[in-house]
């Protein structure tokens, strides 16, 4: 472990690797101030640099604080970590709505009684178990090498374990077979236990994404793949991957040799980390993947610890910047089968949109930033212990009324809470619909002297868990003006591309944790989505995921996921000429 350690370069990497996790949202570039430690001991540090001079306020320097991704350590060091600089646990959105589909995955089972041999006779095990099936089907290398243990040979019978052509598994009992979903998210990562047999989930386990550490958004992890290559990204991906196979096997008792294929979904960047594929393409424009059909691929080739003969089948991606997890919601909404308009918005960093029907599919993304989930804000977080998520404003007092999740003393405010926030200003009236804080003489509004900003104090810092007072200022209302902004021209604009109008959205399905958390009515009086009738807003919860369900227990569905992605054209929407006015447009609050 020392070795390690010494190896390391800033005080953030050896916390990390002594497994004291810390926020880091810009990827340990110095920019979001969220890794703050107290060093004691300032001598046994470097100088405190002129990217925190610009980060940090003179109270904070003058209290010993330093950003722990620019602190060099001389020698033995000694620090305090404020409890607002350590992750706390993220509440993850693992089930999403389930599509009823027929059950019939790809990994098949099938027991065969193979023919006496005959002395004197040419033909091979291989080859009586071909005539029994009348098939050509091809073996595995891993499974030829066992097939002398796995042929009962007082009864000649076998189990064959076949993916497409292939046997991938001789077994000698009729064991249970299983299979693995995944939904790989830039923040999150939910695996699924699948029983490939009745199509029951048994299980299921998630996690933050462990590639966190190397930067909380996906620009921050391209960056790095492009800075130190795409290894340490791709490994704590696999084995986070791993660590959760083993725990669901454990748990439930299963072999993990039993688990045979492994369905994934992720978007684009995460696609190509998952594959050890360097997204350096994804960097520039125009933003080109370096493969976008769906793959089959060895568990063993990607070291995938299922049984070392399954399949990692992974999704077919639909843009540079529209991903598998994109495809994932279409099957699990039938967005792509219906008669109906449907509009599919799935909003995290990026705003992913798809919208049409069964005859033509127009899909975008849109650069919401990380406003929406809490980032870049001066008190957001994300949804983890202690965030608001829910808040109403008094109109006479401006006192507010709030709920925190897990009921504990508020920390900051998540994006549900943001965009009650923001709909709360308005309707009493200290938020004009151009994103101006209007004074009106109460104490909760004034004027920050330190930045001449003016901001809403949400909650006082004697109530608050951080010892600070939680506010929201104008620079916090202008980003997610330009994140509901960017979410409401894309929309825009796929509807102009149809020919369609607002009215003509027939289903409107809000996908992944931020739509299935938030104040639907909220989000339409901010302008975050269209203005339709509620009951054709559906949240659809982690629609990723059961789309990775879908695709692991339908062979159907599989055979469309490549179709379904060339019937989608897509809109690079800075490209398109009315873009700028539409999103001048878009920035005002209805
Ligand atoms: S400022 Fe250190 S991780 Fe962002």
């Amino acid at each position: 472990m020392e070795d390690v350690i010494e190896n390391k370069t800033n005080l953030l990497d050896i916390l990390n690797c002594i497994g004291i996790k810390i926020e880091a949202i810009c990827g340990a570039k110095g920019k979001c101030g969220k890794c703050k430690v107290i060093i004691e001991n300032p001598n046994a540090a470097n100088q405190i640099t002129f990217q925190e001079k610009k980060i940090l306020s003179k109270e904070e320097i003058d209290s010993g604080i330093r950003l722990s991704c620019l602190v060099r350590p001389l020698e033995d060091i000694s620090i305090i970590i404020p409890d607002s600089s350590l992750q706390k646990e993220q509440r993850i959105l693992c089930e999403g709505i389930s599509r009823k589909i027929d059950i019939e995955p790809l990994i098949k089972k099938n027991k065969i009684k193979i023919s006496k041999p005959m002395l004197g006779g040419e033909d091979s095990f291989f080859n009586y178990i071909n005539k029994e099936l009348k098939s050509e089907l091809k073996i595995d290398y891993n499974t030829l090498i066992k097939m002398n243990d796995a042929i009962n040979y007082e009864v000649l019978e076998t189990n064959l374990i076949i993916f497409k052509d292939e046997i991938i598994d001789l077994l000698k009992d009729e064991d249970k077979i299983y299979g693995i979903s995944v939904d790989i998210g830039t923040t999150t990562v939910v695996v699924y236990l699948i029983d490939l047999e009745t199509g029951a989930q048994i299980d299921v386990e998630s996690i933050l994404n462990p590639q966190m550490k190397y930067g909380e958004d996906v620009i921050s992890r391209i960056t790095y793949s492009l800075e130190k290559g795409v290894s340490d990204l791709h490994h704590s991906i696999i084995g986070g991957i791993n660590l959760m196979i083993k725990k669901l096997c454990d748990r439930n008792h299963i072999d993990i040799n039993s688990i045979y294929e492994m369905t994934a979904v992720g978007n684009t960047a995460m696609h190509h980390i998952f594959l050890n594929i360097i997204p350096k393409s994804l960097s520039v424009s125009p933003f080109t993947p370096v493969i976008s059909k769906g793959l089959d691929i060895k568990a063993r080739d990607l070291n995938i610890k299922i049984n070392s003969s399954g399949n990692v089948h992974v999704l077919p991606i639909i843009s540079g910047f529209v991903g598998a997890d994109t495809l994932g919601v279409l099957l699990a909404t039938g967005l792509y089968k219906k008669d109906e308009i449907s509009l599919a918005i799935d909003i995290g960093t990026n705003g992913e949109l798809v919208l049409g029907n069964k005859d033509k599919m127009v899909s975008c993304s849109c650069a919401a930033g990380p406003a929406l989930e809490g980032g870049h804000l001066n008190f957001g977080m994300r949804a983890s212990s202690g965030a608001i998520e829910s808040i109403f404003i008094e109109k006479n007092s401006l006192d507010s009324f709030y709920k925190t999740i897990n009921n504990s003393s508020p920390r900051g405010i998540c994006g549900s809470g943001v965009i009650d926030l923001v709909a709360e200003m308005l309707r009493v009236g200290i938020l004009d619909n151009s994103g101006k804080i209007i004074e009106n003489g109460n104490e909760r509004i004034r004027k920050n002297i330190s930045n001449n900003q003016k901001e809403f104090v949400v909650e006082w810092k004697q109530k608050t868990d951080i010892g600070k007072d939680i506010v929201v200022t104008a620079s916090d209302i202008r980003e997610i003006q330009l994140a509901k902004g960017a979410i409401m021209t894309g929309v825009n604009i796929l509807l102009e591309k149809l020919d369609i109008k607002v009215n003509d959205i027939d289903n409107l399905y809000l996908a992944g944790a931020f739509g299935n958390y938030i104040d639907v009515n909220n989000a339409i009086k901010i302008g975050l989505i269209p203005d339709i009738p509620l009951e054709k807003i559906k949240s659809v919860g982690n629609a990723a995921g059961e789309g990775a369900k879908i695709s692991l227990l339908s062979r159907k569905m599989r055979c469309e996921e490549d179709i379904i992605i060339k019937k989608i054209d897509y809109i690079e929407l800075a490209s398109e000429k009315n873009f700028n006015a539409e999103f001048i447009n878009s920035l005002k609050f209805p």
